[in-house]
């Protein structure tokens, strides 16, 4: 991949933007050089996505035939209910097709870039997570949609739009946002506790925590919450320096969270957990805590042996560091392989529009990407956390920007469940992890 020092530039603002969300507050860079119609492409004239096709809003208001959205298992059924809606809506002209990828973040990034590769035109839209954007776009897989968004963007929370935009332009719309919960048994835990440490401690004796913690993205969220909250950072602020391993902080991370399986606070086999296991074992009634997102949360209300006995609560303190949560979630992308970029404009623009926000919150507990939400008196009864849920969200911090944010990524889930799993040292699993990250940032 030839990248200029320009890009690198714009990683590390991005970085930093991401990082510092509020700290990035009126910015108006994401559609660059505005209005002029239809996506002219010349605001912006860097190396990394110079070329892309850019979308014609137009094209959505005659569309017609069939258009696929492709995501991850639709474990919450949210994406069914999306389809139903929109063929009501839209068809017989119009009609959407849902194709289910794994479950598995990694999994769903694999079957995208095959088809990608391929030039195949399978997925007309895809549910991309908010950690692809830079790399997507710059293997040009992704219709810039500045023109569309470019009077839309104030509809959403800011930070669901950084997540998108890259090299100034903006590459999907927000579809559905996301920070870790920890939830808890309000039958065994009398107060949410004000730190990881007393997490773990009354973890040990009332039943256990569970989270994700198999060799996957998944892995890396949890990991890098309670990373950043004990002060540690992935990348210098230019981004372009490894410095995982500096300080103590993975150390005291990865040995805090092998010290809880060590111990019995949390089940071995939370090695092998993705949100499904994870969410499983929960639902049993055995655990007194989940690291888990939102959607659980729905989910749990019609799990019987859980049900009317859990809440959800922001994520504690690490002792002697401070607060972090991670920001996740998804924003829908459309593939340049698309045969009917109209129709798919369309259904990006149905995903993120008030009525399928709202139902994304108030039956499927999604964290919507437009404020407003949040405040709707339905999606406050069925999330009795909205509020804070909101504030995490503007206040998460994000991963790493970077087109080899994968590698990276793998060089921290990697090292910490093989730590997790007693396979190697903290210490081992810090270097290994630097090193790692270094060959990946030297390869752009
Ligand atoms: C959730 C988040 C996403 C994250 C993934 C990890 O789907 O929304 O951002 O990467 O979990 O498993």
């Amino acid at each position: 991949m030839v990248v200029t020092k320009r890009l690198i530039l714009m990683v590390c603002a991005a970085l930093m933007c991401g990082v510092f969300v509020a700290a990035c507050g009126d910015d108006d860079g994401g559609g660059g050089g505005g209005g002029g119609g239809g996506g002219s492409s010349s605001s912006s004239e860097s190396g990394a996505t110079e070329g892309a096709k850019t979308i014609d809003p137009a094209a959505m208001d005659s569309a017609k035939g069939e258009v696929t959205y492709c995501q991850g298992k639709d474990t919450s059924g949210n994406a069914h209910y999306m389809i139903d809606e929109f063929n009501k809506k839209f068809g017989p002209d119009l009609k959407a097709k849902l194709v289910e990828f794994p479950a598995s973040a990694d999994e769903q990034r694999n079957q995208f870039i095959q088809r990608q590769q391929a030039k195949s035109g399978d997925c007309d839209v895809f549910s991309a997570d908010v950690i692809w954007t830079a790399e997507f776009a710059s293997q040009k897989w992704l219709y810039d949609l500045s023109p569309y968004m470019e009077d839309k963007k104030e509809d959403f929370i800011e930070a669901p739009i950084e997540t998108v935009t890259y090299d100034g332009k903006i590459w999907g719309s927000p579809e559905s946002s996301d920070a870790g919960l920890l939830y808890y048994r309000t039958d065994k835990v009398e107060e949410v506790p004000a730190t990881w440490q007393e997490v773990y401690k009354e973890a040990a004796s009332k039943g256990g925590i569970v989270y994700q913690g198999a060799p996957y993205e998944g892995l890396t969220c949890d990991f890098l919450e309670l990373f950043f909250a004990a002060g540690g950072t992935v990348l210098s602020e230019d981004g372009t320096k490894a410095t995982i391993s500096e300080g103590d902080a993975f150390v005291k991370t990865v040995s805090f969270m092998a010290d809880g399986i060590k111990s019995g606070a949390a089940p071995k086999a939370v090695t092998t957990y993705m949100e499904p296991e994870s969410l499983a074992a929960f639902q049993t009634g055995k655990y007194a805590f989940m690291r888990n997102w939102p959607y659980a949360y729905a989910l749990n209300q019609k799990a019987k042996r859980v049900k009317g006995k859990f809440e959800a609560a922001p994520q504690p303190e690490f002792e002697g560091g401070g607060k972090a949560g991670i920001l996740g979630g998804h924003n829908s992308v459309v593939s340049v392989y698309s045969k009917n970029p109209g129709a798919a404009l369309k259904i990006v623009d149905f995903i993120g529009s008030p009525e399928i926000q709202k139902a994304y919150a108030a039956q499927f507990s999604l964290s919507p990407v437009r404020a407003e939400v949040y405040d709707d008196p339905e999606v406050q009864k069925a999330l009795p956390f909205a509020t804070e849920l909101r504030q995490a969200i503007t206040q998460a911090k994000a991963r790493p920007v970077s087109p080899v944010y994968p590698q990276i990524s793998q060089a921290i889930y990697k090292n910490v469940n093989a730590a997790l799993a007693g396979q190697q040292s903290p210490e081992d699993a810090a270097k290994k992890a630097q090193s790692a990250i270094e060959k990946a940032l030297s390869t752009f």
